[in-house]
């Protein structure tokens, strides 16, 4: 069978993923009405495509810090990718590469950023950090993130402590054994292993720093000349303090909706962002992407680029590295269609009366 959208891949994913590691990719927090609302959200905008505007070639690069991109979809940070097909992270970063878009790498990953690095040293890679009560830990990582060639730091902001994900509890969530957090050997924080109940929120209750607040930005700051990208902002009043702390661009997302349940869709929250520090900071978004239309939303709306999370795990499950390839020239196809029929040449063509409100059309 063809698999010619991104839920096609979903379905085969799960059906080879084993409960537990399907559960944890899956879920959302609480009783995932985010999780929902991410994807239904775009469904709530409505394109207004314009006509004879000679698409016959389209343009769909970017630049983001400089860095010239084929297009502008890139792979979200996701923990534990060998969980889902050997290739893990470094199957996923180097379908990336081809793709001539950025990766993200965890830093819970199952691969180290020095491997992940050397396996995959053509890809645009950026390092998401956690901070640790250990900050000679971070340090030492933020250190070999450097070294290793990543070229901005994504610091996740919507994590202090991990949400309250139903599934990882009732499965006493851990690590499989034949794994490990690859950024940490010979280090305590190496494994993700249950006393009971989800593993994962066990490990960073025992580790992450949740007394972290704007100041550590400061010290980060000190730390590193690569670019900082806050990750997990959702306010005006958030994106404000991310440009006021020198940060080089915000991520608006709700962490794939697994950290607090009820908040907004990453795409509703987009606008304030925008509006608040779009002409100053890179703005992107991930969350709830899933069609070439929800890239060109984004974009309508002023993200400079999104990303995805699950869909490219689904596509390592499916068929490591070549199923991520497939994901992603899938939706490069759809978004394609997309500013074709809509008549958008190239990016800058994606202004924001393409795109409207339902509630517009329910007035008439
Ligand atoms: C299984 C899984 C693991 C994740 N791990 C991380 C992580 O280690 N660090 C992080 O900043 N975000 C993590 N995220 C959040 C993603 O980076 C991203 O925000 C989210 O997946 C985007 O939503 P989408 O899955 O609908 O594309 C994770 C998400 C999932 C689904």
């Amino acid at each position: 069978m063809d698999l010619v959208c991104l839920e096609d891949f979903e379905q085969q994913a799960e059906s080879k993923l084993e409960k537990t590691a399907r559960d944890y990719y899956k879920s959302g927090a609480g009783d995932q009405f985010t999780l929902r609302l991410n994807r239904e959200a775009f469904k709530r905008l409505r394109l207004r495509p314009r006509c004879l505007r000679d698409v016959s070639q389209l343009d769909i690069s970017c630049k983001i810090f400089g860095q010239q991109l084929k297009w502008p979809l890139g792979i979200a940070p996701t923990a534990m990718q060998k969980m889902a097909h050997p290739d893990g992270e470094i199957g996923n970063a180097r379908a990336a590469g081809k793709a001539g878009s950025i990766f993200i790498l965890s830093t819970l990953s199952t691969t180290s950023l020095e491997d992940l690095s050397a396996a995959a040293p053509d890809t645009y890679k950026w390092f998401q950090l956690y901070i640790y009560k250990d900050r000679s830990l971070t340090e030492k990582i933020v250190r070999r993130a450097e070294k290793a060639n990543f070229k901005a730091l994504v610091l996740t902001v919507d994590a202090p402590i991990f949400g309250h994900r139903r599934a990882d509890v009732r499965n006493k969530f851990s690590l499989p054994s034949h794994l490990s957090l690859a950024n940490f050997q010979g280090e305590q924080a190496n494994g993700v292993v249950t006393d009971g109940g989800s593993g994962i929120n066990e490990y960073v209750a025992s580790q992450f720093d949740p007394s972290i607040t704007w100041k550590d930005i400061n010290w980060l700051k000190q730390l590193t000349q690569l670019p900082i990208v806050l990750k997990g902002i959702l306010t005006a009043e958030d994106a404000v303090l991310a440009r006021e702390f020198g940060c080089a661009g915000v991520i608006v997302s709700n962490h794939g909706a697994r950290q607090i349940d009820t908040v907004p869709a990453s795409i509703e929250a987009l606008p304030e962002v925008v509006k608040a520090v779009g002409n100053d900071l890179v703005v992107m978004l991930d969350g709830g992407i899933m069609q070439g239309n929800d890239i060109f939303k984004a974009l309508a709306l002023g993200a400079k680029t999104v990303f995805i999370g699950r869909p490219a795990v689904y596509g390592l499950a499916y068929n490591g590295q070549q199923g991520v390839e497939q994901v992603l020239g899938v939706l490069r196809k759809d978004f394609e269609i997309t500013m074709a029929l809509t008549g958008c040449q190239k990016l800058s063509d994606i202004q924001s009366s393409l795109v409207a409100h339902e509630s517009i059309y329910s007035k008439l």
